[in-house]
Order: C-alpha cells, then sequence, then structure tokens
C-alpha cells in the first residue's frame, strides 16, 4: 500500500528512528515529530492518512493532544493509532475515550504486528468515498420533531419498497436512544456494547447474525445507549469502523441522529448518502434548522444529499411549505400530515403505521418517500 503519508510523534528519538524506519520499510511516506505542538503543525499543515503516536509526550497530555485533533476538522477524521510505552493501565482508556483508534504497547512484537494494525487504520479513512449500502441519516434542529417515529416507518417502508432489500437501524441518538421503545426492542445488544469489542469482532457477518431482527418491522436494530451513564462508556472512536462494517452487510443502513450533530456524528454525515432533515412547522424550528443548514454547508456538505420533510404539516397551525422552504433556502421533498393521537398510539403499541393504519394518508405519503428516498440515494451514487 504505497504512498500513503504517516506521521510518527514520538519524545523518544531512538523510538522515533526506528519506526520511522520501519514503516517506511512498509512503502509509507513517513514524517516524524517529537513532541506534541510539532506534531499539531504538521497534522494540520499536511494532513497525514495515519498518526501514530507515543502518548508519552513531554509538551501535552495525551488527552489534550487527541482532544485537539478530534476537534479540529482538518484532523477529525484521520485515524490515530497509540503507540505506548507506557504500562499505565488507565492510558489505554484515557487514549481510547479521548478519541485515539487503537492502542498497541510497544513491544518486541509489533515488528511484526504493526503492519496490519496500520493498514486496517488506512482503511478507516478510506471509507469517505461512499461505498456498500446507503447511508441514510436522520437528523432535526430541535427535539420532538418526530425524527425518531419517521426514522423507524421510513425504514420499515424502505424494506416494504424493495422487499428484496436489506435495512438495518442505527440508534445514534445520546445519552438515550429511542428506536428501541418505538419497535418494542428490550435486549442488552446496543451501540455501546457493540463498540466494546474489539475490532476484529464486529465483522460484517457479526451484525447479519447478531443484531435483532423486528419482525413486523422488517429490519435489524443496532439500538441507542439505553441511559445516560452508558451513554458515557460509548467508545466514540470506534464509531466510523461500525458503520463501515454496516454498509457492507445491508443495503440500507438508516440512522437517527436526533439532535446530536457533533465531532461524533459529523464524520457518519459527511459520508451519508442522504441526510433526511426532519422540521415541524413552527417558526423556531425552521429558524434552527436554518442554521444547521448553514453549518452543514460550511462542512462541505452538498445540498443535493439533503432530504428535507416536513413533519405534521397538516392539521396544525404553522408556517407553510412554501414559507418553510423560503426560510431554509431549500426544497421541501415531502410533507407528511399530523395523524392526532394515533401516531403515539402505533408508537406505544410498537406498531408500524402502515401496517396500523394502511388506508391512512400517512401510510401513503411514507411509501412514496421511502420509494423516492432510493431512487435519489441512486441517482446520486452514480452522479
Ligand atoms: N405526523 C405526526 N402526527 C402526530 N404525531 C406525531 C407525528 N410525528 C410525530 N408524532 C409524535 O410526536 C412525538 C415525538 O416524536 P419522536 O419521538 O419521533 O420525535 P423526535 O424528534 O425523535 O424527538 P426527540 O427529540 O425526543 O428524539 C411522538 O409521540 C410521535 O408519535
Ligand atoms: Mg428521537
Amino acid at each position: 500500500m504505497p504512498d500513503k503519508s504517516i506521521l510518527i510523534v514520538d519524545a523518544d528519538n531512538a523510538s522515533l528512528n526506528f519506526l520511522t524506519r520501519m514503516v517506511k520499510d512498509q512503502g509509507h511516506f513517513v514524517m516524524g515529530a517529537n513532541s506534541g505542538k510539532e506534531g499539531l503543525l504538521i497534522i494540520w499543515r499536511d494532513r497525514p492518512d495515519l498518526i501514530i503516536f507515543d502518548p508519552s509526550l513531554q509538551d501535552v497530555s495525551p488527552e489534550d493532544f487527541l482532544r485537539k485533533l478530534r476537534r479540529d476538522l482538518r484532523s477529525t477524521d484521520i485515524p490515530i493509532l497509540a503507540l505506548s510505552s507506557s504500562h499505565n493501565p488507565g492510558l489505554k482508556e484515557t487514549c481510547l475515550q479521548a478519541g485515539c483508534n487503537e492502542y498497541v504497547l510497544k513491544s518486541g512484537e509489533i515488528v511484526a504486528t504493526l503492519p496490519e494494525v496500520i493498514a486496517r487504520l488506512l482503511g478507516v479513512k478510506q471509507e469517505l468515498i461512499k461505498e456498500g449500502g446507503h447511508l441514510i441519516v436522520f437528523l432535526s434542529a430541535k427535539g420532538g420533531t418526530g425524527t425518531s417515529s419517521l426514522c423507524a416507518n421510513l425504514a420499515m417502508a424502505i424494506h416494504h419498497s424493495k422487499p428484496e432489500s436489506s435495512v438495518v437501524v442505527v440508534d445514534m441518538v445520546l445519552p438515550i436512544g429511542s428506536i428501541a421503545p418505538i419497535v418494542g426492542y428490550q435486549g442488552e445488544l446496543d451501540l455501546v456494547s457493540v463498540t466494546e469489542l474489539s475490532p476484529g469482532k464486529t465483522t460484517e457477518e457479526y451484525f447479519r447474525s447478531r443484531l435483532p431482527v423486528m419482525e413486523v418491522w422488517q429490519f435489524q436494530l443496532l439500538a441507542g445507549a439505553p441511559d445516560p451513564e452508558r451513554a458515557n462508556d460509548l467508545k466514540i472512536a470506534r464509531i466510523p469502523e461500525v458503520i463501515k462494517a454496516l454498509q457492507s452487510s445491508y443495503d440500507y443502513v438508516i440512522v437517527d441522529l436526533g439532535r446530536s450533530l457533533s465531532r461524533i456524528s459529523l464524520p457518519i454525515i459527511q459520508k451519508a448518502d442522504l441526510l433526511v432533515l426532519i422540521m415541524s412547522t413552527d417558526q423556531s424550528t425552521i429558524t434552527l434548522t436554518k442554521k444547521i443548514l448553514d453549518y452543514l454547508h460550511a462542512q462541505g456538505i452538498d445540498s443535493r444529499n439533503i432530504y428535507a420533510i416536513l413533519n405534521r404539516a397538516v392539521g396544525l397551525e404553522g408556517l407553510t411549505k412554501t414559507e418553510a422552504e423560503k426560510i431554509i433556502g431549500l426544497p421541501i421533498k415531502s410533507t407528511l400530515p399530523y395523524m392526532g393521537s394515533n401516531f403515539a398510539l402505533a408508537n406505544n403499541l410498537n406498531q408500524p403505521i402502515i401496517l396500523k393504519y394502511p388506508e391512512d394518508s400517512a401510510s401513503i405519503v411514507f411509501r412514496d418517500v421511502a420509494s423516492d428516498m432510493i431512487k435519489t440515494a441512486n441517482s446520486l451514487r452514480s452522479r
């Protein structure tokens, strides 16, 4: 795998020289730095494909070093390997929590094992290229707009419209997921427990065979964090690989992000085939949505990948579709009627709308939107 650039940051010169030679011998272009400050300068200037660092730096704590990298858009998605000379057991946890992808102890064995680790981590970066199953991400600017309900129901409708396709729904809303109560899942397997598994375990085969099948919904579910305490255990750096494995296993990977727009979700948003933006008709939601859109555009998201839906557009007071479009500066692809208490009732019974109320106009909209999403996502890929 030639012409990949790798930066090694190590305060120990002998170790830096040894590693540089070894990684060069694997055919990579290698840069070196022996302080955190020099490392950050090189990273933000040259954007290497992989960062290898020894957490025992003298000028910066590993936490600060990693946080700076993860918070800055120039480095938020660069894979980071901690190659540590320290046997402090808490350090591994600290590094993984702060955003490093893998933590490996320096030992005689790294000569044999490092090439495989490097190859795997270089693969993490490449997933920015859109490939594998379609990634459809639901988000909103405000709570209670119906993001989770629409996410579950449209995922179901996508399978309904293309029965031969495989669909997985991933609940990434922090600190508590809400797809599980909508579809009636009570098991233990969730996003947090999956990210705690070692990278070798979360294979395509693992997801296909282990994720629960939600029978009437006809999708498999990767449930969200069950409570805020468990959400704190989430290994954020593992999420891109998990999403990648899911895209290799399923035709449609449908993610509920809710309002959680953050550095955790940004890499997923950037890879999404469709960003489904759910709005309600009240002025404050629409104004906030405009802010989110400005942010997404600043991050280089193409408007064509944004799929705006106005929920509760008929049957309740609020702005019209045209008024909302004027404010957000984007066409609204679909409007969903207000269903009164029927929607909450279906949710409470863990039933999809198109099964519980097949004749309701909302069910017709769900079916239409699902097939339009499939078409749009396809045509964007072949663009
Ligand atoms: N079109 C609709 N008609 C009637 N009720 C609706 C409609 N859309 C959503 N609801 C109801 O609104 C409530 C909130 O929906 P939901 O939990 O899906 O929103 P959310 O945006 O995911 O909220 P949160 O911010 O809590 O994640 C639910 O009780 C749902 O049944
Ligand atoms: Mg929700």
